[in-house]
């Protein structure tokens, strides 16, 4: 049998290039340049203002006719390669976002020219991403019978986690009826991230039926206020249906008291599900992992992996307990999507029957390559190590008169404030604000700002595996200079 075919056609187009050699050799281009970027990335500015003429360049008309690769690859190296987020520099350390690797790199590359889709098919792509959720399911203590999912983030792994708790626990088919009269309630602390909200008013549950309980002075869940507020939803004739607990909470990275909270779920028949975005992480560090004790008895666990471990964008997951309820959450029967004895679609626990996406990316790539290559120990040595220079930090600025702490520092997320001789609350907050804009235009360091207890503060996040120790006595310094600047013209 011929399985070649004729490949020249005079009439066929093709996406293909007509001289592949050409790509080949862009392409190691590209490689080198991407190399070269980021093994010098300490070099540059952390963040620089796209300028005005780029811009202008980056709203063209639309592109009917194409170019040649290579005069669309200078344009990506003059207009677009030199203003990036800046979360691949060593003092990068805003909202939470990881550095990536020059391995994921490479494997997204990989991934996309296999150009899988890892959802119903017989292939081993879908064996990669099998297996990097079960070495997830075992690090994060969850028992054989739980089921795993990678997906694009901790919103989606939060989503797809609360599903699950919804249709679980419900009492009713949700999927065919809908939630109906009943009104069920779920309880998190008030520091938790609004991704959660978004999941609850997305499942149709209301966003008025998510309470949001009170917290002591370490920013975690007050036990006793969620009891009580259970008890009054319980008195009232409402549902309660779920408990969301964070590990590590977006603005100060509180870990709620989790074997607490796993016991009073298991009580109140309440399912348990754990937002631990970054905080999950520390788990993976023997050193740290007491401070998320508890993580293992969650029904869901919500993490990302595009966060503290490194991984480039997107991927998080979710891991559920019992994988049956995480199917019958999602399983959607289809009559071209049904499994057959072989072939391709020989595979009967599809993908797709545990999330919303039916294809989906290779993502898993990036994260069986990194963890092979670096195996799982020395990421928990990264994460201690983010740790550690985030007590660092806040010594560096316990030392100094003109800074204040703000927050305690459970994990790795330090906040913090210029004060000067300053005490008006107000102006406090205006000149915070400004310090932040003043340190990301100064290319120096990228904290980002927060409200702890309605104040503003410089809030650094480090999920970082490029940072130094000296990286935080430079982001001092600047903060120090630049508070002094602006308390003169306060
Ligand atoms: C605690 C927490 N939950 C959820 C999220 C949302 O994750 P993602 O941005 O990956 O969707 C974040 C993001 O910062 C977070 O910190």
């Amino acid at each position: 049998m011929n399985i070649v075919g004729n490949p020249t056609s005079a009439v066929e187009e093709t996406l293909d290039p007509q001289d592949w050699e050409a790509v080949r050799r862009l392409g190691h281009r590209m490689v080198d340049d991407l190399v070269e970027q980021l093994s010098t990335v300490r070099q540059r500015p952390v963040w620089q203002r796209v300028p005005d003429p780029v811009r202008a360049a980056l709203r063209e008309p639309l592109p009917v006719h194409g170019q040649p690769l290579e005069h669309v690859y200078e344009e990506f190296r003059s207009r677009v390669r030199p203003y990036p987020t800046g979360n691949i520099h060593p003092r990068f350390w805003g909202w939470v976002m990881g550095t990536g690797t020059v391995t994921g790199a490479l494997a997204d590359l990989l991934a996309a020219g296999m150009n899988s889709s890892v959802s119903i098919f017989d292939d081993a792509p879908s064996l990669v991403e099998e297996q990097v959720t079960r070495w997830f399911v075992e690090a994060m203590g969850f028992p054989e019978t739980a089921s795993g999912l990678l997906v694009s983030g901790g919103s989606m792994a939060n989503l797809v986690g609360l599903a699950v708790a919804r249709n679980a626990r419900a009492g009713h088919d949700v999927r065919a009826h809908g939630v109906g009269g009943t009104i069920f309630t779920l309880y998190a602390s008030s520091e938790t991230h609004n991704s959660v909200a978004k999941a609850v008013e997305l499942l149709g549950l209301g966003r008025e039926h998510l309470r949001k309980v009170a917290v002591d002075g370490d920013f975690r869940i007050d036990t006793g206020a969620l009891a009580t507020a259970i008890e009054a939803d319980r008195a009232a004739g409402r549902r309660p249906l779920a408990v969301i607990a964070n590990a590590g909470t977006v603005n100060t990275g509180a870990v709620d008291p989790l074997h607490a909270l796993a016991d009073l779920c298991a009580r109140e028949g309440l399912w348990l599900h754990v937002d631990g975005a970054f905080g999950a992480m520390a788990a993976l560090s023997p050193e740290l992992r007491p401070r998320v004790a508890g993580i293992e008895r969650a029904d869901s666990l919500a993490f990302d992996l595009h966060k503290w471990a490194y991984a480039p964008l997107e991927v998080g997951c979710v891991l559920v307990r019992q994988a049956d309820e995480h199917r019958a959450a999602f399983a959607a029967a289809a009559d071209y999507l049904a499994a057959a004895r072989g072939g391709l679609v020989a595979r009967r626990e599809k993908f797709s029957d545990m999330g919303v996406q039916l294809s989906r990316n290779f993502r898993s790539l990036k994260l069986w390559m990194m963890l092979k290559e670096h195996g799982f120990a020395k990421l928990g040595r990264l994460v201690a190590q983010n740790v550690a220079q985030a007590r660092h930090l806040a010594a560096l600025v316990d030392a100094q008169p003109a800074l204040e702490r703000v927050a305690p520092v459970p994990l790795n997320v330090v906040c913090f404030r210029y004060r000067g001789g300053l005490s008006e609350p107000a102006a406090l907050d205006a000149l915070n604000r400004e310090l932040v804009v003043r340190l990301h235009e100064s290319g120096i360091a990228a904290p980002s700002g927060t409200l702890v207890r309605g104040s503003y503060a410089v809030r650094a996040a480090i999920t970082n595996h490029r940072s130094r120790r000296d990286d935080f006595r430079i982001l001092v310094d600047a903060c120090l200079d630049i508070g002094r600047e602006l308390e003169k013209t306060t």
